[in-house]
């Protein structure tokens, strides 16, 4: 078979059910970049222990170079008889460097530990990518909570009205589990960032070619420490596939308010024009067609993971052909993060918000009716008995109608001697939200701070 990497023990050819099976060049064409640089740091390897003279090494990266352009400029693809990106390329390599030369590059290194290495090197560079669009998400969340500085919203637990918190305080509780998420890749990087080069199959390579070498050339920190392990582990494409499957969850957990927010009941927001869409037949409708595909692609992230996981599981050491199957889930993640992110911050951006009717509603469902709990606390009232006084209070008014600071001063001594009128001062939303300044609280000051702190923690990454 011409062209092909394994064809000395065969009589035949590969049967073409066989060949359309094997063949993974419909995706794994997206690594013939990383494949070059590996092979030029290979051939550096090669030349620096002796297999390649200067001038085969000159002409071996000069004929890299050439094979580069090609594949840039599309001259150079896949045949149909290319059973991956390494076959392919080492077909071009050798149609520009000649038989013999090109031929010397395979020494010393197998495609199992070539895959192990170019798959890490694709990530590395979009974890980059995927780093860059989260800090610009981070960077839009805060701007709007930055741009609404003490506008209140009902706080909810139980999507049923809570307490009244800052709409700030709201919105940075997004923001911060994508700084973890931004965290998690960087630490995910110190594990990733290894260099297989060298394992060959698995067993290593005789040649005493300096895998250091090969590491840094390729801009990763070290060569791995066990070529076994190196070229049958996957551990950190799965948990790549984790922290961007969290990224989703996170964008979801988001998307969700903000199609309940921009729902006629909440009517919280309202979203700009150029992020939202419309409907076929219905010529009112205004959908909130990025959250949605945020919340249904989040699906598809986990997907991508969990189906991975199952891939894994149950494989023997070494390489087997199954970990050919890692590499679409995670260029699907890759994808669609790449084309969700910046759709999404834009959405999150140019986000309306009605503040007028968030600030309405922060009061109503009794919503201070812990502070008036707290508030007899700090009278020397237990908090058992407050919590019994308060929710007296709130039935005494649920039953005529009235909002809880509406009673009269006889009526609060009715319900009990430790409502004295005084307890009114905290029954104002503003109040409410400035008593708690504890570290982490919604009170403004504390807010800021907790913006600056988040500002902070992205801005050393
Ligand atoms: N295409 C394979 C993969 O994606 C790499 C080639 C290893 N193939 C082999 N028969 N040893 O994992």
């Amino acid at each position: 078979e011409a062209g092909a990497l394994w064809g000395g023990r065969f009589a035949s050819g590969p049967s073409p059910e066989l060949a359309r099976l094997s063949k993974s060049t419909q995706f794994d064409w997206q690594l013939a970049a990383y494949d070059i640089a590996g092979s030029r740091a290979h051939a550096t390897a090669l030349q620096s222990a002796g297999y390649l003279s200067e001038n085969e090494l000159a002409s071996m990266l000069e004929a890299l170079d050439r094979l580069e352009e090609d594949v840039e400029s599309g001259a150079f693809t896949a045949a149909e008889s290319d059973e991956d990106v390494h076959s392919a390329l080492e077909r071009g390599l050798i149609e520009r460097a000649g038989a013999e030369l090109g031929g010397k590059l395979r020494a010393g290194r197998s495609r199992n530990d070539q895959i192990a290495t170019l798959v890490r090197l694709y990530l590395l560079q979009h974890s980059r990518v995927i780093g860059h669009l989260v800090v610009q998400l981070i960077d839009a969340i805060a701007s709007q909570a930055e741009a609404h500085g003490d506008a209140p919203m009902p706080g909810r637990t139980h999507l049923q009205h809570a307490q009244p918190v800052l709409l700030a305080h709201h919105l940075l509780a997004h923001a911060w589990p994508l700084v973890r998420d931004l965290e998690r890749l960087v630490d995910w990087t110190r594990r990733a960032s290894a260099s297989p080069y060298g394992s060959g199959a698995l067993a290593g390579s005789s040649l005493g070619l300096d895998p250091h070498l090969v590491a840094s050339e390729l801009g990763l920190d070290r060569p791995t420490e066990n070529s076994i392990d190196a070229t049958a582990s996957r551990d950190v494409v799965a948990e790549f596939a984790f922290v961007t499957s969290l990224i989703g969850i996170n964008l979801s957990r988001f998307s969700e308010e903000i199609i309940l927010w921009n729902t006629r009941e909440f009517d919280f927001v309202t979203l700009d024009d150029g992020y939202s869409t419309g409907s076929s037949i219905m010529p009112q409708k205004k959908n909130p067609d990025i959250a949605e595909l945020a919340r249904g692609k989040s699906g598809r992230l986990i997907g991508n993971l969990t189906g991975l996981l199952a891939t894994l599981k149950g494989l023997p050491l070494a390489y087997n052909r199954d970990l050919q199957e890692d590499k679409e889930p995670v260029f699907d993640t890759v994808e669609t993060l790449e084309v969700l992110l910046p759709a999404f911050t834009g959405m999150v951006a140019t986000l309306k918000f009605n503040t007028e009717r968030m600030a309405e509603l922060a009061p109503q469902g009794f919503s201070l009716a812990t502070d008036v709990a707290e508030w007899l606390v700090r009278q020397g009232v237990s908090f058992r008995d407050a919590h019994e006084i308060s929710g007296e209070l709130v039935q005494f008014c649920e039953q005529r109608g009235l909002e809880l600071h509406e009673p009269s001063d006889e009526e609060l001594a009715g319900i009990s001697a430790h409502l004295v009128p005084a307890v009114r001062g905290v029954l104002t939303v503003e109040g409410s939200i400035a008593s708690r300044n504890g570290v982490g609280g919604t009170a403004p000051d504390r807010v800021a701070e907790q913006r600056n702190q988040l500002t902070e923690r992205v801005r050393v990454l």
